[in-house]
């Protein structure tokens, strides 16, 4: 088969994987290959248990690979043979030297600059499928070029909006996809380029094109908008248990407002995920950059609200169970950051857990699909822990549920049964807000959702 163009994808992870396998999908007058520093994830991609899990993502992966979709070590070979090459490296928080705890660690993504400079023998159109600080295609560019043989680079800009959990569906059906390129009649081809791919299955007045340097901190707003509006109303939930008004109630109320809308007004835990901290952290520390203190200390505290509301949680629960949760057993429900992923990356679970166990409690962790990645997690903890994937096996004997995700499953679950095997008094708290708290309550729980009146039997 004669391709019309060759992809390559450098980064085989949540956004590389199930991007590049719609995109194969999508066009199969394309060959798209994927590579990854880390074999093993290769060879996951290409056994029948994909390094994440994702529903829709297995058919997808089975449609194409072997036909246009192509997994490999052989980044080498992948620079030489590709037209355009999207660069989705992970971006993770800097934990050392300047900007430590902050900044964008761009090592991985600077490492692949160096390596496309050294292998590519022709014209290329780099993608940034990464989250990047603002100007990092400048710096990319600095690179590419930094050698003068002959060879032309253009950089695109082009972050990726998919949520876990739905990421086919956000790619199958995206609200928009954006491209940003330089002005000049290179940078505007390699935009066209782009654009055509998406063009394949993407509305054309869905596809939109902005300079570079917007499209960069388009992504970085994006994400600290969505962060902003769960930190507003996790921020409420305090203010809703202390005045017996409902956050549920509230988030209707208000989110029927047309022009606020009614999405992304779950009370929770706290947000979690691999994006959301690391992104907003980035924006506050690029404001601090420019001097924007003012700027930078607003977007911190979304930050903080969620650190607040991860830490009123366990407050909350040691000053119900009488101020003690040394020896006391607690069943974890869910340790996935959100519901139908198997990702804990920044999962509220897992600060949940380790003050819990700071607390001398003994945990008991269920979830469906986060199992491995939560052992992995709280490896080297000190204290009790079990990892039990049945919820009734799990939170027999216990003293109390903490409910971290969303999982359907845990909402469907037959409590009459669970409260017979637990330790009395029972507890739930419910840090998700997903279960019929009236019917617990009836059942003989003690229960404590998020900005709620708590129904408890205790006088
Ligand atoms: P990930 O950690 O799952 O995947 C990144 C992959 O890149 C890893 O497999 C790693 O081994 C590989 N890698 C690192 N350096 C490499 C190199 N030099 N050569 C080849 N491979 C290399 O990360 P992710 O969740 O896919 O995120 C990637 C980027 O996309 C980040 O910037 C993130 O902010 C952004 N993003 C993520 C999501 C999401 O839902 N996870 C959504 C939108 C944007
Ligand atoms: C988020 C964004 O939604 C994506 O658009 C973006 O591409 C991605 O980050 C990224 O850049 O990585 P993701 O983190 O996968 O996607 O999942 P979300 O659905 O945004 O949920 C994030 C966290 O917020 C989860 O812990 C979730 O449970 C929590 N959440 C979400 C709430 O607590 N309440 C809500 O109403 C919604």
């Amino acid at each position: 088969m004669v391709f019309k163009k060759n992809i390559l994808c450098i980064g085989a992870g949540y956004v590389g994987g199930p991007t590049m396998a719609m995109i194969a999908h999508k066009c199969p007058q394309y060959k798209v290959t994927v590579v990854d520093i880390n074999p093993s994830r290769i060879a996951q991609w290409k056994s029948d248990t994909l390094p994440i899990y994702e529903p829709g993502l297995d058919e997808l992966v089975k449609g194409t690979i072997g036909k246009n979709l192509f997994f490999t070590t052989e980044i080498e070979k992948g620079i030489k043979e590709s037209e355009i090459i999207f660069v989705s490296v992970n971006t993770p928080t800097k934990m050392f030297g300047a900007g430590a705890g902050m900044a964008a660690d761009l090592q991985y993504w600077e490492k692949t600059a160096r390596q496309i400079r050294e292998h590519a023998e022709s014209h290329k159109i780099i993608v940034e499928k990464s989250t990047l600080p603002v100007k990092t295609a400048l710096a990319m560019e600095r690179i590419l070029t930094s050698f003068n043989n002959g060879i032309r680079f253009d950089v695109l800009s082009n972050p990726e909006f998919l949520a876990e959990g739905t990421a086919i569906k956000d790619l199958e059906d995206p609200d928009r996809v954006l491209i940003g390129s330089s002005e000049t009649p290179s940078g505007l081809n390699a935009r066209d380029e782009l654009v055509e791919i998406y063009a394949n299955w993407v509305p054309k007045e869905r596809i939109i094109t902005s300079n570079i340097w917007s499209s960069e901190l388009s992504k970085l707003v994006a994400n600290a908008f969505l962060a902003q509006r769960i930190s507003s109303i996790n921020s409420i939930t305090a203010l809703c248990e202390k005045t017996d008004a409902d956050i549920n109630e509230v988030a209707r109320a208000v989110g029927m407002d047309s022009r606020i809308g009614n999405k992304f007004l779950n009370a929770s835990i706290g947000f979690g995920g691999s994006c959301f901290k690391k992104d907003i952290l980035n924006l506050v520390y690029l404001c601090q950059y420019y001097g924007l203190e003012v700027v930078a200390d607003y977007w911190e505290r979304v930050v903080g609200i969620n650190d607040y509301q991860k830490e009123r949680f366990i407050l909350n629960m040691l000053g119900t169970m009488f101020n003690t949760l040394a020896g006391k057993n607690i069943c974890i429900f869910g340790f996935a950051f959100k519901a139908n992923t198997g990702d804990t990356r920044e999962s509220p679970a897992i600060f949940i857990s380790k003050r819990l166990l700071e607390e001398r409690a003994k945990l008991v962790i269920t979830d469906p699909k986060a199992l491995k990645n939560a052992m992995t997690d709280l490896n080297g903890i000190d204290g009790e822990i079990s990892y039990i994937e049945d919820p009734y096996e799990a939170s027999a004997g216990c003293d109390a549920i903490a409910v971290m995700t969303e999982w359907q499953i845990f909402a469907d679950l037959d409590f009459e049964k669970i409260y017979q095997s637990m330790t009395k008094p029972a507890f739930i708290f419910d840090g998700r807000n997903i279960l019929d708290h009236k019917r617990l309550f009836e059942i003989g729980f003690n229960v404590f959702p998020i900005g709620k009146p708590a129904l408890t039997h205790l006088k």
